[in-house]
């Protein structure tokens, strides 16, 4: 059993709780009314503290900002029948997070400091969990470097902060993407494995360009060939192929999705057949257009399961099976959301009931 740690608390004079509509609640911009802060210093976290979410001071010099060093994660707690809380996986979230961490050059976070801020958080912000379906508070842990120094190395300082956002679904409707074959996400030997901000920084520009093309989102495809799909950049691929789920295999410029490998456990459990694999983009052209594709979505935290309802590739697009008659992914996504709501039984036991 960990010791329990020694969190500073101090509340908010104003909570913002009446004046936040739960009817409107667009992803990632209405923050509870607090967060979790630890520092990093001569190579131990101190300072541990839930304090009113708002600006942190901070040196226009830190590292961060000009070298990159900064790491996130995203995870998300529901409110259960019972009205306790549960945060979903959030094992895996830490474990990634260290992942991240360790190929950014940046120090690990302990698991008690990782979860007891958690659990802090929640208990003091536990009103801002939604209650409405399909909705839930994200909770957004970050690390960055804070060193003031413009040297290039790893920093010796170091915040990691805790957000939540009371947010519904990141997509509200089935999408249309398009398969970059020109710009790349992530290649060998780089940093695509970890979710570290600079993946998501060098994805903006050719997203910009894919929404001008009235896209809501790109496929990557892989640096060396362009042949092969990776994965969405917000969220992992998944297709169904001949009644087969198959999604591209975990590797080093593929983010090792949470959504992802609860997905694979649960349609194996419910006895589909899954393949990881290399998956290439003409097996899924093909696929669309001699019907043997039947479902296609993106699966994240954030994402939950989006159904793709389109396909741009090489000029030309391509409209996959109408999502309204897609069991497999519905199915799934029925089932994997009465877990997190406490609507079924926790089999896995990927309930971290707060
Ligand atoms: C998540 O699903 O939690 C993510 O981090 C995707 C996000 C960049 C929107």
């Amino acid at each position: 059993m960990n010791e329990t740690l020694d969190i500073t608390i101090t509340k908010t004079e104003q909570s913002r709780l009446t004046v936040t509509d739960f009817s409107k609640l667009p992803f990632g911009k209405v923050f509870s009314d607090h967060m979790f802060i630890a520092e990093y210093e001569d190579g131990t976290w101190k300072n541990l503290q839930v304090l009113p979410y708002g600006p942190i001071p901070m040196s226009p010099a830190i590292s961060a900002l000009h070298y990159g060093q900064a790491i996130f994660e995203g995870m998300k707690a529901y409110r259960q029948p019972n009205d306790t809380v549960s945060v979903f996986r959030a094992d895996k979230n830490f474990e990634r997070f260290n992942k991240s961490a360790t190929r950014m050059a940046m120090p690990s976070i302990p698991e008690d400091i990782f979860m007891q801020g958690i659990a802090a958080l929640i208990d003091i912000d536990k009103n801002w969990v939604p209650n409405q379906d399909g909705y839930s508070l994200y909770i957004r842990p970050v690390m960055f470097a804070t060193d003031p120094y413009l040297g290039v190395k790893a920093s010796d300082k170091y915040t990691f902060c805790l957000l939540t956002t009371p947010t519904g679904p990141y997509y509200s409707k089935a999408l249309k993407v398009k398969i970059e074959t020109e710009y790349t996400r992530a290649d060998e030997g780089g940093v695509g494995f970890a979710k570290t901000a600079g993946n998501y920084a060098r994805s903006l520009f050719p997203f910009a360009e894919a929404t001008k093309a009235g896209f809501d989102q790109l496929i990557w495809t892989d640096a060396v060939s362009h042949e092969f799909i990776e994965e969405a950049g917000t969220a992992n691929l998944i297709f169904v192929i001949d009644g087969k789920l198959v999604t591209p295999s975990v590797r080093s410029t593929v983010l090792d999705g949470v959504t992802r490998d609860t997905i694979i456990k649960l349609a194996k459990h419910a006895g589909i057949e899954v393949e990881e694999r290399r998956v290439s983009v003409k097996e899924v052209i093909e696929g669309i257009e001699n019907g043997r594709l039947t479902d296609a979505f993106a699966a994240g935290t954030a994402a939950t399961v989006t159904p793709i309802g389109e396909i741009g590739y090489e000029g030309k697009l391509y409209t996959l099976t109408d999502p309204a008659t897609r069991t497999v992914s519905a199915g799934i996504a029925k089932t994997l959301n009465d877990i997190r709501y406490g609507l079924a039984p926790d089999e896995f036991g990927w309930n971290f009931i707060l």
